[in-house]
């Protein structure tokens, strides 16, 4: 039965009762840029700290964001007594080496997507943290965004029925320069990994972990998955379909299909963005919902520090949106994938 009306998002507000933390960025880079600003304008989180491997980098970037500390290294960034919660920002290969010094030092942990290079590393690390008993996150942002509350209303109330399979796409086309991680096998380069990871975890939001994978792409010459489409089964007759690229552009838009209604997720899905709610019939009602937060594209990175800082409140080791179990169980879906496209493809030409 179509509803009449959609839920209101359960927003991250600032200012409604969380710690106001105190964060150091390890890896001063494209990411850690747009995150710091979205801090800053959107946030009541403090970034008190910053490392590079090079001080003139860390001195700039801090400059740029008003942070106070510029650092030599990720050791004494997660070892400073001012810093409470660690960003990690740096590429993946990177991420478990720092992710356990963060740990060990007894500071909360956000980890960019994807958290690790496999299944293997996130397991680690979430056992780590779980010893240690501080927070730790994915930075897999479309899981805070308020549209992502919607969707998870919808799907737990029932509203679209049995989810009968997720139909979705990202593609971006990265280019191939000398040194560019996404076409680095030791780097976790890889269409799956760095694009794919936001279709696993749009299927696992709706139907949880797999019970089959089958991947069917080609690879670059360089030796990582170019391109694929994924098929996951899932139980009661589910089945999702997932195609992620980094040679070409896709419409990066995401359907949820349930028996009762779908979820038609707007470009680009991961992102603040918009759906419609659509019925059975063709001439049936729908309805739309769009996010009125004003917070656009990036702005949007900092819904999951509210997020981050109101678990650590509540006294969370993890967060309830995207426990860590289903983490490491997203990446295993990927490792799967990756392995059936290396094992059966040859490689194929990428454009430079
Ligand atoms: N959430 C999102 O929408 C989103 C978007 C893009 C990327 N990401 C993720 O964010 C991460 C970083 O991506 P990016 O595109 O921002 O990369 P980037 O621009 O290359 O920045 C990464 C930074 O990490 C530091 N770094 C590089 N290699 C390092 C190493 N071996 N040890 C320590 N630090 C190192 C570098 O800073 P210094 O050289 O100054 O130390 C570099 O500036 C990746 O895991 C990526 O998948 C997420």
């Amino acid at each position: 039965m179509m509803p009449t009306t959609l839920p209101e998002p359960e927003l991250y507000l600032p200012g409604t009762g969380e710690p106001s933390l105190r964060w150091g960025i390890v890896g001063p880079g494209w990411i850690a840029g747009e995150f710091a600003q979205a801090v800053r304008r959107h946030t009541a989180q403090k970034i008190v700290a910053v490392s590079s491997r090079s001080r003139d980098r860390a001195v700039s970037f801090a400059a740029l964001h008003g942070i106070g500390l510029a650092l030599d290294s990720a050791e004494e960034l997660v070892n400073h007594p001012d810093v409470d919660v660690v960003y990690v920002a740096t590429p993946q290969r990177e991420h478990l080496a720092i992710g356990l010094t963060a740990i060990a030092a007894g500071k909360h942990v956000l980890i960019e997507k994807p958290i690790a290079m496999n299944a293997a590393e996130a397991q680690s690390l979430a056992d780590a943290s779980s010893a240690a008993g501080v927070m730790l996150m994915e930075a897999m942002w479309s899981r805070y965004l308020p549209q992502a509350s919607v969707i998870r209303r919808l799907l737990d109330d029932g509203v679209v029925g049995q989810v009968r399979g997720v139909l979705a796409d990202h593609g971006q086309i990265v280019a191939n320069r000398p040194g560019q991680r996404h076409y680095l096998p030791e780097e976790g380069g890889g269409a799956l990994l760095e694009l794919g990871i936001y279709l696993i975890q749009l299927d696992s939001m709706a139907l949880g972990t797999p019970r089959g994978v089958i991947a069917v792409g080609g690879m670059t010459e360089t030796g990582v998955d170019a391109y694929s489409t994924v098929v996951l089964s899932h139980e009661a007759d589910a089945q999702s379909t997932l195609y992620t690229s980094i040679v070409a552009r896709t419409p990066m838009t995401a359907v949820i299909a349930g028996s009762e209604a779908s979820i038609n997720i707007d470009s680009c899905f991961y992102a603040p963005s918009s759906f419609t709610l659509v019925g059975p019939d063709y001439s049936g009602p729908t309805l739309s919902w769009a996010d009125q937060t004003g917070l656009k594209v990036y702005d949007g990175l900092s819904w999951e520090a509210t997020a981050l800082a109101r678990f650590v409140g509540e006294g969370r080791n993890e967060s309830p949106v995207h426990t860590l179990a289903e983490t490491v169980s997203i990446l295993a879906t990927i490792d799967e994938a990756k392995a059936q496209l290396g094992q059966r493809l040859p490689s194929v030409p990428a454009e430079g």
